[in-house]
């Protein structure tokens, strides 16, 4: 599912929710929430330092979890490293059918340019792999 629109609409908070039923259901393994933003600074960090774990690694675990929410997608700097990274992952889940929830400030053709050379195929996974839903109304954080 892919969940988009403007701050404090309340995406995060959505996806929490899944995330938390998911668990309560199924259980905690291998059910995981991360912010795009440090998915991204785990892989950079990966290439600087032998001690962490390889980029590989990281990749592979984020592509197999059984359920995953990627929180707000196209935050993070784009860089080569990242916009292949992003659609290794989003390639095996969709191809594996792996539950997983994205929230993003942008709809799916900025996410598209975003992404540069795999902007095209990144947002064909997403929205083949589910709804697209936008959600509307006021910053929840401050708006009456
Ligand atoms: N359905 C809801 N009921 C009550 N509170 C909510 C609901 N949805 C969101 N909130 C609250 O509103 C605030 C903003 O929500 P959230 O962080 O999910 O927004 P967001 O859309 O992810 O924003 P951003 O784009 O800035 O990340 C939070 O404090 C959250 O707890
Ligand atoms: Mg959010």
């Amino acid at each position: 599912m892919f969940i988009h629109g403007s701050a404090g609409v309340g995406k995060t908070h959505l996806a929490v929710a899944y995330l938390v039923r998911e668990i309560q259901s199924k259980g905690e393994a291998s059910r995981v929430f991360i912010r795009s933003v440090d998915l991204m600074n785990r892989l950079r960090d990966s290439f600087r330092s032998s001690y962490n774990q390889a980029a590989s690694e990281i990749i592979g675990d984020y592509s197999r979890y059984r359920f995953l929410v990627i929180d707000d997608l196209g935050a993070e700097r784009h860089t080569d490293l990242v916009q292949e990274a992003m659609y290794d992952i989003l390639d095996f889940r969709s191809g594996h059918r792996l539950p997983t929830v994205i929230t993003s400030n942008f709809s799916l053709d900025r996410v598209a340019e975003h992404y540069g050379d795999f902007g095209e195929r990144i947002v064909s996974r997403i929205a083949g792999m589910g709804e697209t839903m936008r959600l509307l109304g006021k910053d929840r954080r401050w708006q009456k």
